[in-house]
């Protein structure tokens, strides 16, 4: 299977405080990554807090600087290197490549409706020629996210987490993206919305024929929904393998410690926290 995206020795390196002699310190976000996301996959990447994910995944999209390496984006209607892109590129780019959120309560602006919420955009971007064609493709949209029609006046306070975030979906899918990185995009739920969400992403990805990098920092939701997973560690990714080769054999002594926290994997493990030793 061809990748639609391919990161090669990928770095995000932010300026840390003050240079005065020699190089200038930097904190190693994202360090000589190299990750294929195939088409049409669902691609886990799991690794705790600060291990560099929403880094990569914004770096991916060009919403995180890439200080080297490359990122090669190619659908088979455009061919792209993401960090040469020129104006026009990135605008087109940005429709191609796109960003669900973790938090489906800050991401929503409280005085917008629903309807405008999903439009933006479309409206932003220039990509429709009259407010009916707009008006078509939000109510197309929110009906895949199986969102009710009459919500559309509606503004986002009135709604539930689970709501929310299927209206951050639809923003998202409004300008029919094919790659979709979703970043702790469940994480703020509770566990029976989680499951809803979950569903709706992996039925969308059959209907509208996406590829998502899927970032979670829980390895059981990443097992359940994700055909790959890459481990990412302090920046680094530490093995990448199909889920179930990499569940059967760990290549990774990180991955193992994530893996035994999983209380469904190992029932005697529930209350172990996720502990790396380096050195073992
Ligand atoms: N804009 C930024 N400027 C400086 N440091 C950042 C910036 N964004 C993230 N970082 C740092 O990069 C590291 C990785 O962060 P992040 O990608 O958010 O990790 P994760 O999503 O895995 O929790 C963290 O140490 C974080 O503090
Ligand atoms: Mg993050």
């Amino acid at each position: 299977m061809s990748n639609l995206v391919t990161v090669t020795n990928l770095s995000t390196h932010y300026p840390l405080g003050q240079r005065f002699f020699g190089e200038a310190p930097v904190l190693k976000a994202v360090d000589q990554v190299s990750l294929d996301i195939p088409k049409g996959s669902f691609v886990g990447l799991v690794g705790e807090s600060g291990s560099g994910k929403t880094t990569l995944g914004r770096a991916i999209l060009r919403a995180a600087p890439i200080s080297s390496g490359t990122v090669r984006y190619n659908d088979g209607e455009v061919d792209y290197d993401v960090g040469a892109l020129d104006k026009a590129q990135l605008k087109d780019y940005r429709t191609r490549a796109q960003l669900i959120f973790q938090d489906p309560y800050a991401a929503l602006s409280p005085r917008m409706t629903v309807r405008d919420i999903i439009a933006e955009p479309l409206e932003v971007m220039k990509l429709t020629k009259s407010r009916e064609e707009t008006d078509e493709r939000v109510r197309e949209i929110a009906a895949k996210c199986r969102l009710n029609l009459e919500h559309l006046r509606r503004f986002p306070h009135a709604f539930s987490g689970g709501q929310r975030q299927r209206i951050s979906i639809a923003r998202a899918l409004v300008t029919g993206p094919k790659f979709v990185v979703a970043d702790e995009a469940v994480a703020a739920l509770d566990v029976s919305i989680q499951a809803d969400i979950l569903n709706l992403l992996k039925s969308l990805q059959n209907e509208l024929d996406l590829t998502f990098l899927f970032i979670s920092h829980d390895l059981s939701v990443v097992a359940h929904v994700c055909d790959h997973v890459a481990v990412m560690y302090h920046g680094v990714i530490m093995e990448q393998n199909e889920t179930r080769a990499l569940f059967a054999n760990p290549q990774h002594a990180y991955t193992r410690s994530l893996l035994s926290a999983i209380p469904s994997l190992d029932p005697d493990d529930r209350h172990r926290a996720v502990v790396y030793d380096p050195t073992a």
